[in-house]
């Protein structure tokens, strides 16, 4: 062997003898059980994959930094956005309903997970390209994603599934106008913007509260796939996006986005005229204009694409002091649904995998569990007499708030003003999209209902594009009946 290169070791470090030939007796005898060398390869290939995550399997990820550059100080006390403090991110995009080898140019929302090591622990903000979502109660959630991912009989995907369960849901519409239209199929990851798409809540320094929303525009541009052209790569390199993000950053051309808040003073939410807590709806700017926080820059790809981006885990729970959730029942949801997908997928000690491990320090009483590489000390209860960490309730209250009286009831939210399913998919298509998008938008829907999507599911389509825009749905209609 020559000099220079590593000696072959099996797990335990033992120097192995062959990792060409298994031990046998004599060269055409039977193989030995104590070539445990051989045991250990194919034993550790049988368990190399970890489950896919149900939603958003396939994607990738990259570190870098988040600057901020201007003072929001008067919105929140988060370490993280006091004037130019610099905090290191990991990101990982995604695609939702396709498996963990789909071709990233099928047309879904992508995912934007952000997790900032912050001084004050780990901050995540796991968003989407979009500023919307389909469904505004968590209960339909599931539903959704199934009527998205495969059937049961034949484990195909299911154009008529799709429909059905939109054209029931028309709390949908606004969300699927958007991705029927062209930011349906980003160009590049880099090509597109990230929205928290919910409602949080930020607190300052003297504990006044406001509501915000957070929207990552891109620094790079917006462009997008056609379905032609979306289609015509799939085929050609199911990692597009994969590609374009690593290939960016090895060349040195970092992506950049310019973080911009949404704030609405506290008492402005009851009687705002959308119900500011809703999924499926924007706040218009006109209304809320954006405040610029900061910067955005990836600068580093993973080196070991398994630890750092499969093991990644986000989670909307894990809110800093100076930020916290609202009353949106789909982010009230997801506070429970992410934690609990780390532990059945990676186990209850997933916090210790490095790209998830806090870069401040951590002084819990969580201890033991599958794969506990980090050491407890005593005293490992509370409260305790033996010098173990205690909570400093007077500087960490819970400042991020709200108060909330009524019956025990299952409803929908009570409507504001100018609450309607379709009032928001209509100004999309009537005032943010010019003459060629619309066409675009039509001839993406045509082609999508043309596929396997059957009556009475169809005829309910075509009402639901009519209920969004009347001329949009008969333009619709005549696409798909031909006359
Ligand atoms: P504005 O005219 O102030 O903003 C229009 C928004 O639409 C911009 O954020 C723009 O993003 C975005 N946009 C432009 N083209 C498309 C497209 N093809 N698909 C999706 N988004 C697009 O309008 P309002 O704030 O009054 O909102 C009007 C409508 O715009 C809303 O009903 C909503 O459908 C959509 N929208 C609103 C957003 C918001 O947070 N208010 C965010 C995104 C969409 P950009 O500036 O990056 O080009
Ligand atoms: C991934 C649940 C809504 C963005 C996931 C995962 C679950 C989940 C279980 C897989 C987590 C994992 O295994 O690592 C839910 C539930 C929702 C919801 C229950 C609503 C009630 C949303 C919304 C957004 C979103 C509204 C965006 C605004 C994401 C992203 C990922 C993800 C980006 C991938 C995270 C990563 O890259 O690891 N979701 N989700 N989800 N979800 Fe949701």
């Amino acid at each position: 062997m020559s000099d220079d290169r590593k000696v072959l070791t099996n797990d335990a470090g033992i120097p192995v003898a062959s990792d060409e030939y298994s031990l046998t007796v004599g060269p055409d005898g039977p193989i030995l059980l104590q070539d445990h060398y051989l045991l250990e390869q194919m034993a550790n290939f049988n368990r190399e994959r970890i489950p896919e995550r149900q939603p958003h399997a396939k994607g990738s990820g990259a570190f870098g930094y988040f600057e901020v550059t201007q003072d929001v100080s008067a919105y929140t006390k988060a370490a993280v956005f006091q004037p130019g403090v610099k905090t290191d991110v990991f990101i990982r995009f995604s695609t939702v309903a396709g498996e963990r080898g789909s071709p990233d140019t099928w047309r879904d929302p992508r995912g934007f997970a952000l997790k900032f090591y912050t001084t004050e622990g780990n901050f995540d903000m796991v968003g989407n390209n979009t500023p919307v979502f389909f469904v505004r109660d968590p209960m339909k959630f599931q539903h959704f994603i199934r009527s998205q991912k495969r059937r049961a009989d034949n484990g195909l995907r299911d154009h008529d599934m799709q429909w059905d369960f939109w054209t029931l849901s028309p709390e949908s519409a606004h969300q699927v106008t958007w991705l029927m239209g062209d930011r349906g199929i980003p160009k590049t990851w880099r090509h597109m913007n990230g929205y928290s798409s919910h409602t949080y809540m930020w607190v300052n320094a003297k504990g006044e509260r406001f509501w915000v929303k957070y929207h990552f525009k891109t620094d790079q541009g917006i462009e997008f796939l056609t379905q032609e052209e979306a289609d015509r790569i799939a085929g050609q390199d199911g990692d597009y996006h994969r590609r374009d993000l690593h290939m960016a950053i090895k060349e040195g051309n970092y992506p950049s986005w310019t973080l911009q808040m949404q704030i609405m003073p506290f008492e402005e939410a009851q009687n705002y005229r959308f119900n500011p807590f809703d999924l499926t709806k924007v706040w218009p700017h006109s209304d809320y204009p954006l405040h610029e926080v900061g910067k955005l820059v990836l600068n580093r790809n993973p080196t070991d694409f398994h630890t750092e981006v499969e093991q990644a885990a986000f989670e909307p729970n894990s809110f800093v002091p100076g930020t916290g959730p609202s009353p949106d029942k789909m982010l009230l949801g997801r506070l429970f649904s992410y934690a609990d997908a780390h532990r059945a997928r990676l186990g209850v000690n997933y916090k210790q995998i490095p790209v998830n491990k806090p870069k401040s320090p951590v002084h819990s009483y969580s201890k033991d569990g599958a794969m506990r590489v980090e050491n407890v000390s005593d005293p490992v209860y509370a409260p305790n007499s033996k010098g173990g960490p205690a909570a400093d309730t007077e500087r960490y209250s819970e400042a991020a708030i709200w108060s909330a009286s009524g019956e025990f009831m299952r409803s929908a939210y009570t409507p504001h003003k100018d609450d309607d399913d379709f009032v928001q998919a209509n100004t999309m298509v009537n005032k943010v999209l010019d003459d060629a998008a619309r066409d675009r938008l039509v001839s993406n829907v045509v082609g999508h209902l043309k596929q396997g999507v059957s009556e009475p599911v169809l005829e309910r389509a075509f009402q639901y594009w009519k209920n969004i825009d009347q001329t949009i749905g008969e333009r619709i209609e005549k696409g798909v009946r031909g006359s």
